[in-house]
């Protein structure tokens, strides 16, 4: 460790080197002028300076207010070397940012002591630093694993569900694109943006508890049958809901609201306009646009004009008009989009369909 020691008279520096001799592991950094000194510790960080007041200037405080302006100093142990009854100065020299003082004349058992002790305190905040930084830096990790593992374990959640009834498993990674630029579209947040692109595909989790010879029926459903199928949203939300995760909790409305209609002709709650939280207006819309624009079990896949006429004539009775609006304003977004998670595409890149799913 080096130990600067800054003092224009030859004899003191001696003394000062000998005492820095006698501490374990220390070697002194001997400067008669106290601006080569500050010039030498821009580049080097001793473990503690040693430094007399009286000095041709700078003198001793206007080193101390030097030293800890430079960054690397901020937390290295001062000692300055001053008269003991000179309390003005000293002060104004804590007031600095100096740790202790060396008092004039000499007193060497005293001054090894007080070496000692400033530089065992800094070890210790070192110490403590450095295991915080460390802690911090765990926390951090592992923080990220764990918000990476519960989108995976999500997904993998929501595919579930959609492996009964689409060939792909495409619907649930499109609608959620979809999803997202309807929330761009109508000026939400990033936050939010992000916020339901993840939490979008668990909207149909509930599927899992309606039979197949419902759920894969391929004609119209008779009034029990949609009874039953319209459970899904509450079970849905039953599944996901109580959760401690912000993303589970949206997931868990959406699941529950998805189904809703703007007039409060929806289901399950007949909740209306802003009743319905805007995700589940959000998703009961890009849901929508998703099923016309794709083959399902009871229906074939629509053109897109005709899809687009149909979202607009629901504008005010099916879905937001605001959404609707933000809808458009997205449209070739949400086409590029209809490409780009292309059931054809997930068959051509070579995947067995529902491995594309995620
Ligand atoms: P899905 O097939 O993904 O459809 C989601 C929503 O898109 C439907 O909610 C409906 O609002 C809309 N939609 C789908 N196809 C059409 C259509 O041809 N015309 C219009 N105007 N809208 C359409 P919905 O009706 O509450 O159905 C929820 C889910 O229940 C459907 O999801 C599907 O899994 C099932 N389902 C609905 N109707 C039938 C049916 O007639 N036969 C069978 N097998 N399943 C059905
Ligand atoms: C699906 O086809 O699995 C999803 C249908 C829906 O979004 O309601
Ligand atoms: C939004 O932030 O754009 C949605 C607000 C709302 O309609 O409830
Ligand atoms: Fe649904
Ligand atoms: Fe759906």
């Amino acid at each position: 460790m080096q130990i600067l020691v800054v003092d224009d008279g030859q004899p003191a520096l001696l003394i000062y080197k000998a005492m820095v001799r006698n501490l374990p592991g220390c070697v002194a950094v001997c400067f008669r002028s106290s601006s080569e000194a500050l010039k030498w510790c821009e580049l080097n960080e001793p473990a503690m300076a040693i430094v007399d007041n009286e000095m041709p200037p700078p003198d001793g405080l206007e080193f101390v207010r030097r030293f800890r302006r430079m960054e690397k100093h901020a937390n290295t142990p001062i000692l300055m070397i001053s008269a003991e009854k000179d309390s003005e100065l000293r002060h104004k020299a804590l007031e600095l940012g100096a740790s202790d003082f060396l008092s004039k004349p000499v007193d060497v058992i005293e001054c090894t002591a007080r070496m000692r002790n400033v530089l065992q305190l800094a070890r210790y905040r070192k110490q403590l630093e450095d295991q915080a930084g460390f802690l911090a830096g765990q926390v951090r990790e592992r923080t990220q694993e764990i918000v990476a593992r519960e989108r995976e374990t999500i997904l993998r959640l929501a595919k579930l569900a959609e492996y009964r009834d689409t060939e792909t498993g495409m619907h649930v990674a499109r609608m959620a694109q979809y999803s997202r630029a309807i929330a761009r579209g109508a000026g939400m947040p990033t936050a939010d943006q992000e916020m339901i692109l993840l939490a979008a595909p668990m909207h149909d989790i509930g599927k899992v508890a309606v039979p197949d010879s419902i759920l894969l029926k391929p004609g119209p459903l008779e009034p029990h049958e949609h009874a039953i199928m319209e459970q899904h949203t509450v079970i849905g939300h039953k599944i996901l809901h109580g959760s401690s995760s912000e993303l589970l909790q949206t997931a868990a409305e959406i699941a529950l609201t998805h189904h809703e209609k703007f007039n409060g002709s929806g289901y399950p709650n007949g909740f209306k306009a802003e009743g319905i939280p805007v995700f589940g207006r959000i998703c009961a819309l890009s849901d929508v646009f998703d099923a016309l624009t794709s083959v399902r079990p009871y229906k074939p896949a629509w053109p897109l004009d005709r899809a687009l006429r149909e979202i607009s004539r629901g504008a005010g009775t099916d879905f937001d008009p605001r959404l609707v609006e933000a809808f458009m304003s997205e449209l070739n977004e949400i086409v590029r989009l209809r490409q780009e998670y292309s059931d054809e595409e997930a068959i051509e890149a070579g995947a067995s369909p529902q491995e594309r799913a995620g």
